[in-house]
């Protein structure tokens, strides 16, 4: 039976598939098949999962910890995260406000599909994250795409959302460090947005999942964090990227406690509480010895500043250096418009195919990004594979 012949729901129609896990299923096919893949465009850390996170769900499993646990993860789980929060963000939230899901998608989906009406507006600035149209059309929302400029660090701001908000308009969507570009926000530039919001009565869902990837002296800091904004803000997290343990699928959402109580229906009659293992492992993550991460993220800091320079090198390729996250925007418009290797480019849908075919190399496109001239590349990934990635590049875009 082909899809035109099975009605489906309005709600799954509107969706689109998600470009990141497509890339990801493309590049398992390949590989089974023995193909040679460099993998530059997924945001997935290569680091191990802390052993104390791998020792507590083996523990977990022996203890028989197994069962159903609270729908909004358990007491200890919710406790260490508002621990964490108000230590590392200065926010200070109660344990029936988190609720833990399975992973920042899901928390991000309870989120918005809590705050989000039919026909309210969102303000989504890009570059965005792919799930976030996605999610908010599901929500019977409207995505609505405010552009950013690379020399403002494809950063939004009051005077570039202003022009975008009518009486219909309710949400912005802030994520930073950025998924795609890196871009980190200065504490002024959050105020000024704070500002913003409140003078026109916006609620702010922060995605803070690359909140500890941040490369510049000024500490990451939460939007939730100035006066008047907690009471305005679901701020997201998860230990998917800072703890390697994306497979884990722990996420979670601090919220107002109606707006998290709200989460949490929701969540009763969707997935339940997330894996009860699992939340033994992000407990350990969690309570653990932060510092144990510093060597992590002075290499992720070298990758990026060897990758950078190398993406520079490369013929047609522009990009800035990320402030945070481990993904390079890179900007490829030369190429759109042109042939490569016999091949028209008319986007970089185009060129991340024949980067792929042609070189073995796999990048994201900027399409479901919000930009058909960008590639999303990654250093989530050792440095010999950078190098041999961008060797494999080289060879068919060569040097400027
Ligand atoms: C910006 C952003 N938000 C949320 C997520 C979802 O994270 P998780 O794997 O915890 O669901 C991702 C994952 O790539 C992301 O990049």
């Amino acid at each position: 039976m082909s899809n035109h012949e099975v009605r489906m729901s309005e709600w799954v129609d509107r969706v689109l598939p998600s470009p990141t896990a497509a890339l990801e299923s493309t590049v398992a096919k390949l590989q089974r098949e023995g193909q040679t893949v460099h993998r530059l465009g997924l945001g997935q850390p290569d680091f191990p999962t802390p052993d104390r996170a791998k020792q507590a769900a083996i523990q977990a499993i022996e203890d028989n910890f197994t069962g159903y646990t609270d729908t909004g993860g358990i007491l200890s789980l919710r406790q260490a995260v508002c621990d964490s929060l108000r230590k590392e963000m200065n926010l200070s939230y109660e344990p029936d406000q988190i609720v833990v899901s399975a992973g920042g998608k899901q928390a991000l989906f309870n989120a918005i599909c809590t705050l989000c009406r039919e026909g309210d507006e969102v303000l989504i600035p890009i570059p965005y994250w792919v799930s976030f149209p996605e999610q908010v059309k599901f929500a019977g929302g409207k995505p609505i795409f405010v552009p950013t400029l690379p020399e403002q660090g494809y950063k939004t701001t009051p005077e570039t959302l202003a022009p975008y908000v009518n009486e219909s308009t309710r949400i912005l969507i802030l994520n930073h460090p950025n998924n795609p570009s890196g871009a980190v926000y200065s504490t002024r530039e959050l105020l000024e947005l704070a500002a913003f919001c409140q003078r026109n009565n916006l609620w702010v869902i922060s995605d803070e999942v690359y909140s500890t990837f941040v490369f510049t002296p000024e500490k990451f800091t939460s939007i939730a964090a100035f006066p008047g904004m907690k009471e305005r803000t679901v701020v997201i997290n998860a230990v998917s990227k800072s703890y390697s343990m994306t497979g884990w699928r722990i996420g979670y959402a601090a919220a107002p406690q109606a707006v998290a109580q709200a989460m949490l229906r929701l969540q009763s009659h969707t997935t339940s509480n997330p894996s009860s293992i699992a939340q033994k492992a992000a407990l350990a993550a969690i309570v653990g010895p932060q510092n144990e991460m510093e060597p992590i993220h002075n290499e992720y800091l070298a990758r990026r500043d060897y990758f950078v320079e190398a993406v520079r090198g490369l013929q047609g390729l522009e990009c800035l250096v990320p402030d945070g996250a481990f993904y390079v925007w890179v900007d490829a418009s030369y190429w759109c418009g042109r042939k490569l290797l016999g091949r028209m480019i008319h986007s970089s849908d185009d060129l991340a195919a024949a980067l792929l075919q042609e070189a073995g190399v796999a990048v994201m496109p900027g399409t479901g990004f919000g930009s058909p001239t960008h590639l999303r590349l990654s250093f989530a990934v050792s440095r010999s594979e950078l190098e041999s990635g961008i060797a494999a590049m080289e060879a068919i875009l060569g040097l400027k």
